[in-house]
């Protein structure tokens, strides 16, 4: 093989190496807190099947062909009602691209802006998805610290300001406001407000992804930044993973018509899956989507709690935790001197896995946190993981204390 390609294909290789993660489905006697998975029980399979009986019935052979990933089908309509009733969004079927995942949307938006060496600006931690596709698309990633109420727009502002002053400018902002992945945190309405203020001051375009919103089980709904911003600062990504189900691979951007239909056309394929599409289509038309998101909140704000308690319950003095309002996630600091990336091995050793904060900082940094999903399991397996996970932690905090003697 030519040497440039060994090199490319070898470094695309490292980097997705770095992403590797345990089995989804964890190994017998592992309880598994690693990944932001949908309640099984609940999936809406059933339902599914009667979607796929009505395009039949129907004779939608449509749903079976390639569609136009903005004006194909219905999906986009059903698609605008609910960003309007669930989301405070006002947008027209146009202004909506619908993706394969949100991540495959990122992607696309990675695609028409990112070169090599550009300059991205996001929350520190994120989703390390999303870090994956910037350092795939060779963007330059700056983290900014978040705290209990999310990104700091003051903070934003300096890094603009410093970058300014090194004549770059960032190709945009990635940030999530809602029941951060991994924080759970969410973004205080003054700082939304801010936020917008400083993306329309200057000329700052922000991603804002935004894919647990609906899954809120306490508080009251903010609006969204993208609300509150002027058209074409901010690009809003969904996702229908969380909400129906993953395996649809269903996500999507809204923005101006322009830019949609721009980020559509650089794309040969039409994104769109047509068949998981249609099913959508009528899971949203049927009002079945709403209700299943009242059994969702119900569900998430129960394991949520449970694990909360189990924490109080278990966890030492010193270790502490965010409490969120909604979404899949806790994140977890240990005292000083303890490690996550350190203590892991041993928690698998004795049945209990989790993803270590490093993993959620583009610079590595973050071992003294860890994340904590508590969508995919059970009461029981809440109580047994977290006793678990406590013996180590207490454990590594006994060896810190003798080695300070
Ligand atoms: C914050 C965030 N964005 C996007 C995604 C990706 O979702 P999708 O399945 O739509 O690609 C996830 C999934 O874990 C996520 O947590």
């Amino acid at each position: 093989m030519d040497e440039r390609w060994a090199e490319r294909w070898s470094r695309r290789g490292r980097l997705a190496a770095s992403a590797d993660r345990p089995s989804r489905t964890p190994p017998e006697g592992i309880i598994s807190f690693v990944y932001g998975d949908p309640d099984e029980p609940s999936l809406p399979l059933n339902e599914m099947a009667q979607a796929a009986e009505f395009l039949a019935e129907h004779e939608r052979r449509d749903a079976l062909g390639y569609q136009n990933p903005i004006r194909g089908d219905e999906l986009n309509g059903a698609l605008a009602e609910k960003l309007a009733r669930d989301q405070g969004i006002e947008a027209r079927p146009e202004q909506i691209l619908i993706t394969a995942g949100s991540s495959s949307g990122l992607g696309t938006i990675c695609d028409a802006l990112i070169d090599p060496g550009d300059t991205v600006l996001l929350d520190a931690p994120a989703w390390m998805g999303a870090t994956m596709i910037f350092r795939l698309a060779g963007a330059e990633m700056i983290g900014i610290p978040i705290d209990e109420h999310g990104i700091d727009p003051d903070r934003v502002a300096a890094v603009l300001d410093r970058l300014e002053r090194e004549g770059r400018r960032p190709k945009f902002l990635y940030t999530l406001p809602t029941f951060q992945n991994p924080a759970g945190v969410e973004l205080s309405v003054e700082r939304r407000e801010a936020l917008a203020r400083l993306a329309d001051e200057r000329g700052l375009l922000i991603v804002e992804d935004d894919a647990y919103y609906e899954l809120r089980f306490r508080g009251e709904y903010p609006p969204t930044i993208y609300s509150l911003a002027k058209p074409g600062n901010v690009l809003y990504c969904g996702t229908l993973s969380k909400t129906i189900a993953a395996g649809l691979r269903l996500g999507y951007i809204v923005g101006p018509e322009l830019v949609v239909a721009a980020l559509s056309r650089a794309r040969v394929d039409s994104l769109r899956n047509s068949f998981s599409a249609a099913l959508a289509d009528w899971y949203l038309r049927t009002g079945k989507y709403s209700a299943h998101l009242d059994e969702l909140r119900r569900i998430y704000q129960q394991k949520c709690d449970h694990m909360l308690r189990a924490l109080e319950r278990e966890m030492p003095d010193g270790v502490s935790w965010t409490k969120p309002n909604g979404g899949f996630f806790i994140w977890l600091t240990l005292p000083e001197g303890v490690s996550a990336p350190a203590i892991l091995p041993e928690c698998r050793e004795i049945g209990v896995d989790f993803i270590p904060g490093p993993a959620f900082y583009a610079d590595g940094s973050g071992e003294r946190h860890l994340r904590l999903s508590y969508s995919a399991v059970t009461p029981e397996e809440i109580d047994k993981g977290i006793a678990l996970l406590a013996q180590v932690v207490r454990r590594a905090m006994a060896g810190v204390a003798a080695a300070r003697g």
